[in-house]
């Protein structure tokens, strides 16, 4: 069996837990072996995965590249405008021809309904690296990060400050699976998607949404911000000026828990979202955020790829 994922939620809470307890399994098994070297079972020999970027990229073009290496497989990693997607071919060819080549899609696109295009004329599974509505793999990332440094993610309070973006939305599909609370801090007008929002608290999930960042952040166990502009958006100096009540500096960090870790899916604009007193501090888990990055798409393939569970 193969599936997409496209958010957290096609996998349900069952999905994502045993996928966050492969990665950190798999990353502990692989301690001392080279970074190109391939895990000792190398489940995917044999399986290619097509990348397709619309949208700059660092972490998810270099983890999904060495996760597939690492895993026995091999990538093919292409830019938009350099495919004939780029000049008009419709989504659902591009899945369709695709599909025969490789034996999954990851895509990075500025529209969500592209993702759900791909998966619905591909063959193979698709994955989500980032789209303007979510960002489900950087969650499990951030997921593995706390269950690493927190031995647990059920119950701890998150608190987030800033713009109501794609990786918010994803945190609070998490939290509303996983049993976490989230409280968000947005300058009115940067509000997370309402729909989003109410899915989440369907399933249940403790949601509170506040213009006050002191409430939002009191005695939260993880802390958490994003860039204030993200890809495709205009830089604005109005947006700007409303987001700094939100910054996150070290008398925000010193209202949340005493142990609060700070994470930040990166890159980062330091001085504006985060001061480097608190991205470069002893509660920052922001390197091990993006390794995990690696390990938790690792898991992520083999669960597309009918490998797991
Ligand atoms: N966090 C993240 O997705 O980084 P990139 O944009 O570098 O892939
Ligand atoms: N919210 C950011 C995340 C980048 C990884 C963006 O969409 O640009």
């Amino acid at each position: 069996m193969t599936r997409s994922f496209l958010d957290l939620a096609d996998a349900g809470a069952a999905g994502v837990r045993l996928m966050l307890d492969e990665a950190v399994a798999r990353k502990k098994a692989r301690a001392g072996l080279p970074k190109g070297a391939a895990d000792r079972d190398a489940p995917l020999a044999g399986h290619t995965l097509a990348m397709i970027f619309e949208k700059n990229s660092t972490r998810t073009r270099v983890s999904f590249d060495m996760a597939m290496r690492q895993l026995g497989g091999t990538t093919i990693v292409m830019d938009s405008g350099s495919m004939q997607l780029g000049r008009g071919e419709t989504i659902a060819d591009t899945a369709r021809v695709l599909s025969r080549y490789v034996d999954a899609i990851m895509i990075r696109t500025d529209d969500h309904q592209k993702a759900v295009d791909l998966a619905k004329y591909a063959d193979v599974p698709v994955i989500n690296g980032l789209t303007d509505r979510s960002h489900p793999c950087q969650i499990m990332a951030d997921l593995q990060t706390i269950l690493e440094h927190k031995g647990r993610i059920e119950g701890l309070g998150w608190a987030w400050l800033g713009d109501g973006n794609n990786v918010l939305h994803s945190i609070v599909e998490a939290g509303s699976l996983l049993g976490f609370p989230v409280r968000i801090g947005c300058p009115e007008g940067y509000d997370p998607d309402a729909g989003i929002l109410a899915e989440a608290r369907a399933r249940g999930g403790g949601i509170l949404l506040s213009r006050d960042p002191v409430e939002v952040v009191r005695g939260a166990d993880v802390v958490v911000t994003d860039t204030w502009i993200s890809m495709g958006q205009a830089h604005a100096e109005e947006k700007l000026a409303a987001m700094m009540p939100f910054q996150v500096d070290e008398a925000r960090m010193a209202q949340a828990a005493p142990d609060a870790a700070f994470l930040h899916c990166l890159p980062a604009h330091r001085g504006e979202e985060v001061v480097d007193a608190v991205i470069d501090g002893p509660r920052s888990l922001i390197w091990d955020e993006a390794e995990n990055r690696l390990h938790a798409q690792k898991a992520v393939l083999l669960w597309c790829l009918g490998k797991l569970g």
